[in-house]
């Protein structure tokens, strides 16, 4: 069994959550690495910093490829003390909510509420046997949800609907899980630079020169990076169910 504690991040391919496998592997976690896209670059930073890191191809969608993963992980590292769910798509097209189609609807859903959580429930079944075995270190679940869990987006409905699912399971598997020791947090990345914001970079490049963010920058993948690490390394012990908004101010109301 690995010595280190051993973090499974999705999506960590690219973007947010390649800087969050590898700032945790800088934190001392083994990293596992479950996307649909070759992890390669990402299980090397790892590694470049000395840590054990692997990486699974599957689709958090479906089952059998969650199912793989977990068996990966325990036959690669023999634990698991922390899930990030972070794999999630944008809508492929921006349709308004007057036009959006089913079909985007469902692959959304799918790939940023549905699989995550059933995700979630097989981890954290095995967090609990864990626990019930006599294992007495920190394990935590962090969701990466989006400031579009509460500020609606007409031409991405299927996607706020999505992240505000994430921020209610947030709040069911806290519930569920405190008893064991097992703490959830909810990572809210504002606008954040990286392949999924590129194609509407003009657009958020004015929102933010005209004050939409008090802190007047993009945010950087980096940004999610340290404060996932803050939760996985067990400084928030006393906090579950707890909200960070990663997002320059976003969220501030101001008169
Ligand atoms: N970029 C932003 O501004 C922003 C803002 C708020 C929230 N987020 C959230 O942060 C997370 C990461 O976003 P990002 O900007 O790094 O996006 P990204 O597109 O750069 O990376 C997403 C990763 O998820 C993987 N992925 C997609 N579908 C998958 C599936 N079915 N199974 C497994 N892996 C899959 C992709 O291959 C990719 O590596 C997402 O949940 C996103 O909703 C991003």
């Amino acid at each position: 069994m690995s010595s280190a504690p051993v973090a499974l991040v999705t999506g960590a391919a690219r973007g947010i959550g390649a800087a969050i496998a590898t700032e945790l592997a800088e934190a001392g976690f083994d990293v596992a690495i479950f996307d649909v896209i070759d992890a390669a670059a990402t299980v090397e930073s790892a590694r470049k910093l000395g840590r054990n890191a692997i990486s699974i191809t599957g689709d958090v969608t479906v089952d059998a490829d969650r199912k793989a993963a977990l068996k990966q992980i325990e036959s690669s590292f023999g634990r698991l003390d922390v899930l990030v769910n972070n794999a999630g798509v944008a809508p492929k097209v921006r349709a308004d909510i007057l036009e959006a189609t089913e079909d985007s609807y469902d692959r959304v859903m799918g790939i940023n509420l549905k699989g995550p959580y059933f995700l979630t429930q097989a981890a954290a079944n095995w967090m609990v046997s864990r626990r019930r075995d006599g294992h007495d270190g920190f394990m935590c679940v962090v969701n990466i949800s989006s400031s579009s869990a509460y500020a609606p987006s007409t031409g991405r409905g299927e996607y706020c609907i999505s992240k505000a699912g994430v921020s209610m399971a947030t709040k069911l598997w806290a519930a569920r899980l405190a008893e064991f020791g097992i703490n959830v947090y909810e990572i809210r990345p504002g606008i954040i630079a990286t392949d999924m914001t590129s194609t509407v970079k003009e657009k958020y490049d004015k929102l933010i020169a005209g004050g939409i963010t008090p802190i007047a920058r993009w945010g950087l993948p980096q940004d999610i990076a340290s404060a996932v690490r803050s939760c996985a390394s067990g400084a928030f012990k006393f906090s579950t169910a707890e909200v960070f908004n990663v997002d320059g101010g976003f969220h501030l109301r101001i008169l």
